[in-house]
């Protein structure tokens, strides 16, 4: 039998100003890691997209260093046709500078307005190409998370989103543990206890699983 194929992204991404100075989140990427631990210990095949972060590769898993949304947007955009699920966990940066120096600029010549951009969508773009592939996204919220979250699910076509507040204090980013809840698009929504990471990224693999079997 065909091995399932699951690309998962995880980590920051940087815009950088110049080689020195970027504009990114405090991701560590550690839910998305643990998910694609997960994902390989589940038997499938999995490819991680990393952003910044200071975790290791795990060994069965292929992993994809990138730098910026647009480096994680060509890299999903290679493996995307050929996954069965995909599960964008990866902080992306939302603005990147429009112009970025090959060298590093002086202090008394950094531009202190300098003009900002959107990067691309990588999850929105990724839908719109989307054949039969199962497609989880994640929502970091500070308030009305699952209004926030449910509005994400029906514009990125998705079909399950995971909620989480990142206001709370000993969890979310850089923490081990995490709340989270995952909102489907049949409208129903899954909850489970407050733990840690790697134990709430191997329910997401089981939930993906179900999703799968549907
Ligand atoms: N995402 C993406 N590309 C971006 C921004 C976000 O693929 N440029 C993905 C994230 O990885 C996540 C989902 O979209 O799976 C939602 O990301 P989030 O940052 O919560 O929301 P945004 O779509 O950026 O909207 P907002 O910042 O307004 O909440």
């Amino acid at each position: 039998m065909k091995k399932i194929r699951c690309l998962i992204t995880a980590g920051a991404t940087r815009e950088h100003f110049d080689p020195v100075r970027f504009i990114s989140n405090p991701s560590t990427g550690k839910m998305g890691w643990h998910i694609a631990k997960a994902s390989q210990e589940n038997g499938w095949q999995t490819t991680l997209v990393m952003g910044a972060s200071p975790l290791p590769e795990i060994d069965g898993v292929e992993t994809i260093k990138v730098v910026s949304a647009q480096d994680m947007l060509e890299a999903c955009q290679s493996k995307f046709p050929d996954c069965d699920i995909l599960i964008m966990s990866a902080a992306v940066s939302d603005v990147r500078p429009k112009k970025k120096a090959t060298n590093k600029v002086k202090k008394d010549a950094i531009d202190l307005h300098p003009e900002l951009e959107r990067t691309p969508d990588i999850l929105l773009t990724l839908s719109k190409e989307k054949k039969n592939q199962i497609l989880i996204g994640f929502a970091a919220e500070t308030n009305d998370v699952i209004a926030y979250a449910k509005d994400k699910l029906e514009r990125k076509n998705l079909n399950a989103i995971v909620a989480n507040d990142v206001s709370a204090q000993n969890i979310g980013f850089a923490s081990d543990m995490n709340k989270i809840d995952i909102v489907c698009a049949d409208g129903s929504i899954f909850s489970p206890e407050l733990d840690t990471k790697e134990n709430l990224a191997r329910t997401i693999i089981k939930f993906v699983e179900k999703l799968l079997q549907k």
